[in-house]
């Protein structure tokens, strides 16, 4: 039995994100899609509007036999995965300039715990250029971003900023 962690911020969830877990679900057996709790952030949704959203997208891709489960974390990922005895931590790469700081986290994560592997996986062309960052500023800007993120996505969207 195979389990990865899929760690992130997920504010919001993207199609890229979703293109990943897609492709991870034929390697592992398990996934834990895992919202990262930071309190030095301030995201556009909480963790808990975080989880539903993953929740109903995750309802909305084919899994197959690999069980996604939906959780959050506080503190370092490697304790965390520690304590879902995970093999793997799973982190979509879209372009090399992603590479540098995952490299980075890769590696002091390897230190803090040698055990969990890395797994970098490439998203679809389509989705390398998308982030979670540039999803929320193009729609705080009147722009539109259906395609890139799940339609249940742009909903929760329109109802924060308050959009008909
Ligand atoms: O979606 P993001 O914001 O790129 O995800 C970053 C994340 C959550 C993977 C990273 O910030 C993280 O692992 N945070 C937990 C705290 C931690 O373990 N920090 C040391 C990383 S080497």
């Amino acid at each position: 039995m195979r389990r990865a962690i899929y760690p992130g911020s997920f504010d919001p969830v993207t199609n890229g994100h979703l293109d990943i877990i897609g492709r991870c679900r034929k390697l592992f057996d398990e996934i834990v899609v895992a919202v990262v709790v930071n309190p030095e952030k301030r995201p556009l949704f909480s963790v808990e509007e975080r989880q539903a959203t993953l929740r109903e997208a995750l309802g909305e891709i084919e899994t197959g036999s690999c069980r996604v489960v939906v959780d959050s974390f506080e503190g370092l990922l490697m304790e965390y995965a520690v304590s879902q005895k995970a093999d793997a931590i799973v982190r979509g790469i879209r372009a090399i300039s992603d590479y540098e700081y995952e490299l980075q986290m890769a590696l002091m994560n390897r230190r803090l715990e040698p055990r969990v592997e890395t797994v970098f996986l490439m998203s679809a062309e389509a989705y390398s250029y998308v982030s979670s960052r540039l999803v929320k500023e193009v729609y705080a800007l009147g722009g539109s971003v259906a395609g890139l993120v799940p339609a249940l996505v742009e909903a929760r969207m329109r109802e924060k900023f308050g959009r008909a």
